[in-house]
């Protein structure tokens, strides 16, 4: 059990704004939340894509080109610079570049960009205050993470939120990295039936040039819905684990799995029970601080969360719908408009994600929740951040995607009952940002993801207008 006392506790936001990937929770709303005074929070999840391609459409207004400027290591951040930027933005038509898919031997200019890439996101939030910035990974997004987690470390963020899996190693790494010592990470792969041990690795030394001669340890944040997940990470994990962030299987994005409840039925249940609300008292007996979320976003229930020993709330689906978040103008309207008629429908998706968890989706027209749209989209994997690993010898690993088109998916032994009904959301997630790849039958379709509680969303839009600004989120919450 962990009894040390966090560090700087004093500095413990109230309010934490979710990481909302892929580039939903940008730089942009993290970095007006944490001038307010509560923590803003980067996904750093597909942020190298996400920013390749925001430099090819033209970097408007230089923001990116400026973080570049600042990277410790130029040549690294003109590679990419020189690799990916559009001076005044591709054409509409022409796709975005093809990036390479993450593979456990990535090549070094892969390795770049992450680094570069996690910094420029973190540097831009964090530019001109001295607030909390956060930034969120997946722990199911194996690959990318330490180079990530490097690259964030170096724009000296402040906290690293990780949830949708087991984070176990995590701490240990960011104590390692801090010391820029080299470090691994053991590495899921499936049919692995002579268990085997896969690592991702990597060297800060590696990278760094010059003075460089320890970083700053950010704080970690587990994003956990379970007690007992709370508790295994406290004892089992190496490193520090600084707190929690509880999530009610309400909240947007994925969600973990219901628990089993008649535990002769093979199939995985589809609906939450009581089983899946987390014991409270059993997380605060841990003795770190917790934030609680899902449906949380209203002063009245950050009360009842600080009654209940929480240091906090966080909330997501308030603030995906904020000015200053990424998600497309018109997609804002759209779900705005619905929710103040009263006609907003969240669905939890228990198939769609490769991930395997439940994946909350809005049911919204021009998006993939439309079937007939959705079966019209010809199946594609070219980004591949959700591919499984598969064991093909002791040295050897294989890639594969349930959404991939299927016949390549069942070549690699994949099986279709996993493929079925699964959503390519690499692709879908990035045009839900207006980044969405160009096909030959036009651009891929958008995927909206929201939390099932839109309760304070309502109360924001009738004291202010369906284009609100997370200062007008931050006023309510604290009214
Ligand atoms: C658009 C959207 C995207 C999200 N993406 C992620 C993500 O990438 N990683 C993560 O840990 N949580 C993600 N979440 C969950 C939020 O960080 C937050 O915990 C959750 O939204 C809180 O519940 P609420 O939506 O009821 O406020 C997402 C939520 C939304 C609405």
């Amino acid at each position: 059990m962990q009894n040390e006392k966090i560090q700087g506790s004093d500095k413990l936001p109230e309010i934490i704004q979710g990481g909302m990937g892929a580039g939903v929770s940008g730089w942009r709303l993290a970095k007006t939340v944490s001038k307010l005074g509560q923590m803003g929070v980067v996904s750093g999840t597909a942020i190298d894509i996400v920013i390749a391609r925001r430099l090819q459409t033209g970097d408007q207004g230089g923001d990116i080109r400026r973080a570049f400027s600042h990277f410790p290591w130029p040549d690294m951040s003109e590679r990419f610079l020189d690799d990916f930027f559009i001076k005044g933005g591709k054409s509409p038509e022409e796709p975005f570049k093809l990036f390479p898919m993450p593979v456990l031997q990535m090549k070094r200019s892969a390795v770049e960009r992450l680094i570069v890439a996690n910094f420029a996101e973190v540097f831009l939030a964090k530019e001109g205050h001295d607030g909390l910035v956060g930034i969120n990974y997946l722990e199911k997004i194996q690959i990318p993470t330490i180079p990530s987690l490097f690259g964030a470390m170096l724009a000296n963020v402040d906290f690293v939120l990780m949830g949708g899996g087991i984070p176990i190693s995590i701490p240990e790494i960011l104590d390692g990295l801090a010391r820029l010592d080299a470090v691994k990470l053991k590495i899921d792969v499936e049919n692995n039936t002579q268990n085997y041990n896969y690592y991702s690795h990597f060297d800060p030394k590696e990278f760094c040039r010059g003075e460089l001669s320890e970083l700053s340890r950010p704080r970690f944040l587990a994003i956990i819905s379970s007690d007992i997940l709370a508790k295994t990470l406290a004892r089992r994990a190496k490193g520090l684990v600084d707190g929690y962030i509880v999530e009610h299987y309400i909240a947007g994005g994925h969600n973990a799995p219901p628990r089993k409840i008649d535990k002769s039925n093979p199939e995985p249940p589809q609906e939450y029970s009581q089983k899946d609300i987390p014991d409270l008292s059993k997380i605060k007996a841990i003795g770190r601080p917790f934030w609680l979320a899902g449906g949380r976003a209203s002063p009245e229930k950050i009360k009842d969360a600080l009654d209940l020993g929480a240091t906090g709330i966080q909330a997501g689906t308030v603030f995906a719908y904020s000015r200053e978040s990424e998600i497309m103008p018109e997609i804002k309207q759209d779900v705005l408009q619905l929710c103040m008629d009263g006609k907003i429908k969240i669905i939890t998706d228990f198939k769609a994600s490769s991930t395997g968890y439940p994946f909350k989706v809005v049911d919204l027209e021009n998006t993939v929740a439309n079937m007939e749209k959705r079966e019209k989209r010809k199946r594609i994997c070219d980004l591949g951040f959700l591919r499984h690993l598969y064991s093909k010898s002791e040295t050897e690993v294989g890639y594969r995607c349930p959404a991939e088109p299927i016949n390549s998916y069942l070549k690699k032994g994949g099986s279709s009952d996993l493929a079925n009904g699964k959503v390519c959301l690499c692709n879908g997630l990035l045009a839900t940002i207006g980044l969405g790849q160009i096909r030959q039958y036009g651009v891929e379709l958008p995927i909206v993801t929201s939390g099932d509680d839109f309760s304070s969303v309502v109360n924001i839009v009738k004291k202010s207008s369906l284009d609100y600004s997370a200062k007008d989120v931050i006023d309510y919450l604290k009214s």
